[in-house]
């Protein structure tokens, strides 16, 4: 292992106010996206949607690095340019995600392991050679009644570390995700409590399995309310309640704590970031920043609707998301930015004109 070019890597991608751009939605899941607006579910048409984002005017102002699918990795770009090599090209870090998704956990019901380390080491080794830099792996926990166990929890947060690595060994920074699920009516004291206990377990396996801290990003969840409960904070009690768990439980060492979005709508996930990054401003021992899925991409994908004459379009909506989480982790993030880019505003759009959803 060269540990400081592992160091360099972990610290490019958090470098300069940018984060991570997750496209790495597995077929399935992609699939499922395309289907709620209509767009035809193939591999060609998932490559033709990452070809769009992979060509998306001054991404790489705002994005350090792409996490990409195995089916992504091994697709090229119409001039047959592989997708990591494009990616390369544009300055940004080409990532994969290695975990073979959450099953159903046995004799734990209603909770999950995610699977995927026979056969890491070789898989590893050849996702490294075909340019990627850094990798992913996403373990879930839920909240409701008794759950999550500390079983499940320290399963998952076992699989992580081991994970965590092989990567180190194959040269590649692990991004560790512990995703504890927005589902549920529980309190953001709750999940703030899981959460600092979820973390706490991750960093012990960290420990155990020797992992080095400096050649690694953590991808959190934010300490929210659960979806359904009916008391909601405001974004800045859940910027205090996510830093104040961070700061008990993630160690210094750790260059960058990188935010999924978990099912936030992107303009939530901008302001509770950049509320983060103002009102602890001096405080962060580590870089805070993002690697949003869907709070990137939504809009985009709602705007292009499988239609190339939308492309333009689309690659506006991601600029503009990436653009909003960029100003947002540098703590220069102000909603009044939004205006020309709410759904009000692309009546432009064939297909929202068509849908008379503008
Ligand atoms: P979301 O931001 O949509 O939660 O996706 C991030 C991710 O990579 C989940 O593993």
């Amino acid at each position: 292992m060269n540990f400081e070019a592992l160091v360099n890597t972990a610290h490019e991608m958090v470098a300069d106010g940018k984060g991570l751009l997750a496209i790495d939605e597995s077929a399935g899941t992609c699939d499922k996206r395309f289907a709620q607006w209509g767009i035809p579910q193939n591999a060609e048409t998932r490559r033709q949607y990452r070809e769009l984002i992979a060509n998306t005017p001054g991404l790489g102002e705002s994005i350090s690095g792409v996490i990409l699918f195995d089916e992504t990795i091994r697709q090229r770009k119409d001039d047959g340019t592989p997708f990591a090599k494009a990616f390369t090209d544009l300055g940004i870090l080409p990532g994969i995600k290695v975990d073979k998704g959450a099953k159903p956990m046995a004799a734990f019901p209603g909770e999950k392991i995610t699977e995927g380390l026979d056969g890491l080491r070789e898989r590893l080794a050849e996702y490294a050679r075909m340019g990627a830099r850094f990798a992913k792996w996403r373990a879930v926990l839920c909240i409701s009644d008794g759950l999550p166990t500390q079983g499940c929890i320290e399963a998952n947060a076992h699989a992580l570390a081991r994970y965590a690595a092989l990567c180190q060994e194959a040269g590649l920074v692990p991004v560790v995700e512990p995703e504890v699920l927005m589902e549920g009516a529980h309190t953001l004291e709750t999940c703030g409590e899981v959460t600092e206990r979820v973390l706490r377990t991750v960093f012990r396996e960290l420990y155990s399995q020797r992992v080095r801290l400096e050649g690694m990003i953590l991808k959190p969840n934010m300490v929210l309310p659960g979806a359904s409960c009916p008391t909601q904070q405001t974004v800045d009690e859940v910027a205090d309640a996510t830093v104040e768990c961070l700061l008990r439980a993630v160690p210094a060492a750790v260059p960058g704590v990188a935010f999924l979005s978990g099912g936030q709508s992107g303009e939530i996930a901008s302001a509770r970031l950049n509320a983060m990054n103002v009102r602890f401003k001096a405080r962060l021992p580590w870089a805070v920043g993002f690697s949003y899925g869907r709070a990137i991409q939504e809009p985009a994908l709602q705007i292009w609707h499988g239609d190339p004459r939308n492309k333009v379009a689309a690659q506006q909506a991601l600029y503009h998301r990436a653009t909003c989480d960029r100003a947002a982790r540098l703590g220069e993030y102000d909603a009044t930015i939004e205006g020309g880019h709410r759904p009000s505003a692309l009546a432009e759009v064939p297909w929202l004109v068509h849908a008379g959803a503008a």
